[in-house]
C-alpha cells in the first residue's frame, strides 16, 4: 500500500514511544521508506539503535548534527507524509503556534505533505483545554488526529490517552495518503479575489473578496494531486503546484475561465466577479475640476452562467453564493439559473465567515436536492469539503 512513499516518522518524549517502533517496522513492512526522527525527549524512552535496524535510514535527532545543511526542509519537502507517534502535549502546542525548537518541530513547519498526529498522554493533560483547544486548531487546518484510546497508562493509570494501536496508526497514514492523492490526474479550474472594473486609469470599482477560500481550494486540489490553475485578481504568488493566471477584470476572467474551462474536470468559481462595470471606462485620469461624474454602468457577463450553459459532459461546476439574507433560497436559484452541479452559500454578513476571513461556515446545494452544512472551520478545511462533494457529484455521474 505504501510502496514508494517517503514516510517521516516523527517521535516524541513518552512512554508510548515503545509503540513507534512497531509502527515503523509496520510502515516498512508496507513497503514506505521510513526516515524516523526523534526528539531529544524520545531518546530517554527508545534507542536510535532499534529504529536504525529497521528502519529505511539511520535515525535523525538533531538539526546540526546531519551532514545535510538544512535537513528540516529537506525532510518536510521531500516527505509524502508524517506521522508523529507518539505526540506529546508539547509537540502539538509546537505545531499550533507555529514554534520551530528541534528537527521535528522546524521539520513540521516545513512540509506541505499529509501530517498525522496520535497523541498519548496522561488524562488530565489530554484533557486539559489547552492540549483540546491546540487539537481542534490543528484538526480545522487540517492535521489529522488519531485519538488516543481508553487503557492502561504509564504508572498503572487507566483512562483515555494510551496511544492508538499501531495498526490504528498505520492504517490512518495509508488513508491520509489516499486522501492526498485522490484528485491525481483531474483538471481544475479555481477563480480567486475580487474583480476591478476601470472608471479611469487610476480607480476602479471593486469589492471585499480577498481571494483567501479560492487560494484555499487552489492549495487543497494541488495538495490532493490536482492539475490546478488559478485564476486570480490578487497578485500573490499561486499555492504550491497550482499555475497562476493573473487577471483584473470581468471580461479578464471570462476570457481566461472560457479558454480553460472546456479541459477541465472541475471548475470552481469562487471569486466575487462584478455585476456590473462602468460602460465608458475614461482613458485619462478624471479630474475633480471637472465636476463631479456621473458613472453609467452596464451588465458584465455571468461566466458561472456561461459556463452552465456550455458544460461538457463529466464535468463538474461548482458556484459560490455569497449572501445577507434567505441564504438557502438565494443559492438554491443559483444553482438553477447558473446551471451550477453545486453552489457554496455563505452568509458574508455573519461573525467569522466570508471576506477577509481565515475562517468559512457554508452550506453546499447541490442541484440534486443534497444540502451540506460545513460548520466553522478554517477555508483549507472548507475547501477540502467543497471538492469532497465535487467528488462525490463526479462519481455519482
Ligand atoms: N459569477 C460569475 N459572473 C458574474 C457574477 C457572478 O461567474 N458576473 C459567479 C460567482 O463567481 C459565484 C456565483 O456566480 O460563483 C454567484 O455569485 P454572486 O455574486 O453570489 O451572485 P450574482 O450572480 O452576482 O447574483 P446576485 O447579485 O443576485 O446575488
Amino acid at each position: 500500500m505504501l510502496k514508494g512513499k517517503r514516510i517521516v516518522l516523527g517521535v516524541t518524549g513518552g512512554i508510548a514511544a515503545y509503540k513507534s517502533i512497531e509502527v515503523c517496522r509496520r510502515l516498512v513492512d508496507a513497503g514506505a521508506h521510513v526516515v524516523p526522527v526523534l526528539t531529544k525527549a524520545a531518546l530517554n524512552m527508545v534507542g536510535p539503535a532499534t529504529f536504525a535496524a529497521l528502519a529505511s535510514e539511520r535515525p535523525k535527532t538533531s538539526l546540526w548534527e546531519d551532514t545535510e545543511p538544512i535537513p528540516h526542509t529537506v525532510l518536510g519537502q521531500t516527505a509524502d507524509a508524517i506521522v508523529v507517534c507518539p505526540a506529546t502535549a508539547r509537540i502539538l502546542s509546537d505545531l499550533r503556534t507555529g514554534r520551530s525548537a528541534d528537527l521535528l518541530s522546524a521539520t513540521l513547519i516545513a512540509t506541505r505533505a499529509p501530517v498525522i498526529v496520535c497523541p498519548a498522554m496522561h488524562t488530565e493533560m489530554w484533557e486539559h483545554p489547552s492540549v483540546q483547544e491546540n487539537l481542534s486548531v490543528l484538526a480545522a487546518r487540517g492535521t489529522i488526529i488519531v485519538p488516543p484510546e481508553d487503557g492502561r497508562l504509564a504508572g498503572g493509570d487507566i483512562g483515555k490517552g494510551r496511544l492508538a494501536s499501531p495498526a490504528v496508526v498505520v492504517e490512518a497514514v495509508i488513508g491520509a495518503l489516499l486522501a492526498a492523492n485522490d484528485m491525481t490526474g483531474l483538471a481544475v479550474v479555481v477563480t480567486a479575489g475580487g474583480t476591478r472594473e476601470a472608471i479611469d486609469p487610476v480607480r476602479f470599482l471593486g469589492n471585499r473578496s480577498t481571494g483567501k477560500q479560492g487560494y484555499a481550494l487552489a492549495e487543497a486540489a494541488a495538495a490532493r494531486g490536482a492539475n490546478v490553475t488559478l485564476v486570480s485578481t490578487v497578485h500573490s504568488t499561486a499555492p504550491s503546484g497550482a499555475a497562476l493566471v493573473e487577471v483584473t477584470s470581468a471580461a479578464d476572467m471570462k476570457a481566461a475561465v472560457d479558454r480553460l474551462a472546456p479541459t477541465a474536470d472541475i471548475v470552481v468559481m469562487a471569486a466575487a466577479v462584478a455585476d456590473f462595470r462602468p460602460a465608458n471606462p475614461a482613458t485619462q485620469k478624471i479630474k475633480k475640476g471637472d465636476g463631479v461624474p456621473r458613472l453609467q454602468l452596464e451588465r458584465t457577463e455571468d461566466i458561472l452562467a456561461g459556463l452552465g450553459g456550455s458544460k461538457p459532459s463529466g464535468q463538474v461546476l461548482v458556484g459560490f453564493a455569497a449572501e445577507t439574507n434567505d441564504v438557502g433560497q438565494n443559492a438554491k436559484a443559483k444553482l438553477s439559473s447558473k446551471g451550477a452541479d453545486l453552489i457554496v452559500a455563505n452568509d458574508v454578513g455573519a461573525p467569522g465567515v466570508g471576506f477577509g476571513t481565515d475562517t468559512n461556515e457554508v452550506t453546499i446545494f447541490a442541484a440534486d436536492g443534497t444540502e451540506t452544512a460545513v460548520p466553522m472551520a478554517s477555508k483549507l478545511a472548507i475547501a477540502n469539503e467543497v471538492l469532497n462533494a465535487a467528488l462525490a457529484k463526479r462519481d455519482s455521474s
